[in-house]
């Protein structure tokens, strides 16, 4: 980052002395202004609960203009990557900064699908859930007890220890992730191919069985590579800052992104897309498309509670260009599987249509995000709705490994600590408890 030829100026209307902080620019995007000396110069404390206005951390990593509805990874736009590369190129651009050339691009392909397997134990430790445990809570446990199965690169301060954890963590998640599936419907774990592709190889440890061969249905294999790109990264979001946070500490780098996943669960976040599709699902139920109509009236009613999921974003005020990305998947999943007339992809269109030409919408800037579709397109493949938020997690793994090694090589990264507006009883003594 670089001082700009600005500051800012702090002034008092109660005569306190102002404060003049620096201005630092980026190489795109909003400048920020340095406020870490502030509450030396005035005893007082920034407030900005959600963090809408302030940057926790300098990033190189993925940009969004929020206006614009563009996403860049390392400057590389969504629409391009998601068309010219795949998953692993992605994770590789993201990790070092620079698309892999062939022979990178095959070394990495190589050790990536090395390290596919888990450790054997894992399967007893798989045990102790109950079969109809949520996969969430069976992946948050999964990945924090990785640091119990791989001691050896559990120091996050040593750079090799980081390598191979961040291997090992995405290479692992899609074995891990069709593992608490199995697990789920008490079929037997398919362990990994090493000459399947990396979506390929999660397709089959998923809906593979002992029993016969199983068969990669490329546009399906495609479609799923897809997914895993629009998921990859996406600035500091509530699971990334999360992962941020918790490694501040030093702690072991799968507990961190294990802090990551727990984030994402929820239905604001990552869980949106389990939520999304449920949604559909009950206006379906209701009637479909004739009842869309007094689904909306809800949404827009505050006391309802109700949101319309899959829409909306804190950065995004356009259409996220994942969503987009999403939808033409959608319609190529639905082509080959021959469910064109899909009803919950059609009701998804329309409700689509009907919040883009209302005002509620559109004075919110709401947009459909990348949930709106991804739950169709993952039920068209088969995967359950509770599994949705899985494979964002296992998406976002490497996300969350680039900025969580981007804070820990960055020489000004402290230990997180956010300060407080107290509101709560000054002191007071004890009372005896007659007293009370
Ligand atoms: C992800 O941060 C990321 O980058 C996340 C993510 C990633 O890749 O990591 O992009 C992934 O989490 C996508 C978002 C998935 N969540 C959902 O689809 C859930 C539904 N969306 C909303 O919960 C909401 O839009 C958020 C949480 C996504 C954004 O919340 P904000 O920025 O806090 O927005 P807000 O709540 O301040 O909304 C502004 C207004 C409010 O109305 P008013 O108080 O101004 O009258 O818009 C309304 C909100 O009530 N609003 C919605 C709405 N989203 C916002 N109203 C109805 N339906 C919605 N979906």
């Amino acid at each position: 980052m670089k001082l700009v030829d600005n500051k800012a100026t702090l002034s008092f209307s109660n005569g306190s002395p102002s404060v003049e902080m620096p201005v630092y620019g980026g190489s795109i995007g909003p400048d920020v202004i340095d406020i870490r000396k502030l509450y030396a110069q005035t005893g007082m404390f920034t407030y900005d609960p959600g963090f809408l206005s302030t940057a926790s951390c300098q990033s190189a990593i993925t940009y969004i203009d929020g206006d614009k509805g563009e996403l860049l990874y390392r400057g590389y736009p969504i629409e391009q990557l998601a068309t010219q590369a795949d998953y692993l190129d992605t994770c590789f651009l993201l990790l070092n900064g620079e698309l892999p050339n062939e022979k990178e691009r095959g070394d990495f392909h190589k050790l990536v699908t090395n390290h596919t397997m888990v450790n054997e134990q894992m399967q007893f430790f798989l045990r102790g859930f109950r079969r109809d445990a949520h996969p969430m809570a069976v992946l948050t446990g999964l990945i924090g007890a990785l640091s119990a199965f791989y001691h050896d690169s559990t120091d996050i301060n040593n750079p090799e220890h980081r390598r191979i954890a961040a291997i090992r963590l995405i290479a692992k998640m899609p074995t891990l992730v069709a593992m608490s599936y199995k697990y789920g419907v008490g079929q037997p774990y398919m362990y990994p191919r090493n000459e399947l592709s990396y979506s390929g190889n999660f397709l089959r440890m998923m809906f593979g069985t002992p029993c016969e061969d199983y068969k990669v249905n490329p546009v399906l294999e495609k479609a799923l590579d897809r997914i895993f790109i629009l998921h990859a990264d996406h600035e500091q979001n509530a699971s990334t800052s999360t992962v941020r946070l918790c490694g501040s500490s030093g702690t072991n780098p799968f507990a961190a992104i294990a802090a990551g996943v727990a984030c994402l669960w929820g239905p604001a976040h990552g869980g949106a897309n389990e939520a999304c599709l449920n949604m559909l699902e009950d206006i379906q139920r209701q009637g479909g498309v004739a009842k869309v109509g007094e689904f909306m009236e809800k949404v827009k009613d505050k006391n309802s509670g109700v949101k319309l999921m899959g829409f909306g974003h804190r950065v995004y005020k356009n259409y996220d260009p994942r969503a987009k990305l999403m939808q033409e998947t959608c319609n190529e999943v639905l082509a080959e599987l021959g469910l064109e007339n899909d009803p919950l992809f059609k009701l998804a269109k329309e409700l689509e249509k009907i919040a883009l030409e209302d005002d509620y919408f559109v004075q919110r800037k709401l947009y459909p995000n990348v949930d709106f579709y991804s739950g169709i397109v993952q039920r068209a493949i088969g995967i359950p709705v509770s599994l949705f938020t899985g494979i964002f997690a296992l998406a976002r793994t490497v996300g969350w490994i680039a900025q969580l090694n981007e804070m820990l090589a960055d020489p000004e990264y402290k230990i997180g600590r956010p300060r407080q507006l107290f509101t709560g009883s000054a002191r007071r003594d004890v009372p005896a408890t007659f007293k009370r």
